[in-house]
């Protein structure tokens, strides 16, 4: 396994909605993948073992705040150290006071990955996810 970290083009948005697809109830649409490259406030880093594509990380930047949309690794890469690897490539490349992001309460992996990377918990939004409804954890790691 050689995982490398790039930013997302054109040619991998389909890998990314398939991982999308693969790990989320309501997961983003092709469309709403592809309209990451055109968004400024968008940045989206995928990992590739290879030429294959197995984890993205995608974010919005809204002046010195970071919201952490989506995070995922396909199932048979899980646990090895990508998911962390995504989310420091994302932190050494944005500049900004603060990352948000939710999350849902029964989700222990991705949890787990925040809190070991400094995430804390500051909040609950209530029925906040559909299928299954579920409430999120809101959790924040300050920068700065
Ligand atoms: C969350 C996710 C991205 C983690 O990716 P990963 O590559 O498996 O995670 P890593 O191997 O980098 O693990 C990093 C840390 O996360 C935590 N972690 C990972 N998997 C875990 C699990 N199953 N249970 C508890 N903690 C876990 C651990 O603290 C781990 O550090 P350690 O290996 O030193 O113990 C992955 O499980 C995933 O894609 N899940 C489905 C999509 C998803 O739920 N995304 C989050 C949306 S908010």
């Amino acid at each position: 396994m050689s995982i490398t970290i790039s930013s997302m083009r054109a040619e991998d948005c389909s890998a990314v909605s398939e991982i999308e697809k693969e790990c989320f109830s309501q997961p983003w649409s092709p469309e709403d993948i592809e309209r990451q490259l055109t968004l400024s406030m968008a940045r989206t880093f995928v990992a590739k073992d290879g030429e294959k594509t197995v984890g993205f990380i995608n974010v919005w930047v809204v002046a010195d705040e970071i919201n952490l949309n989506n995070i995922a690794v396909t199932s048979a890469y899980r646990g090895k150290g990508i998911g962390r690897t995504l989310l420091e490539h994302m932190e050494k490349n944005i500049t900004a006071e603060r990352c948000n992001l939710e999350v849902r309460v029964s989700n222990e992996a991705a949890i787990g990955l925040y809190r070991s990377m400094g995430f804390e918990e500051v909040g609950l939004r209530r029925a906040f996810y559909k299928e299954p409804t579920e409430d999120a954890l809101l959790m924040t790691k300050h920068y700065r």
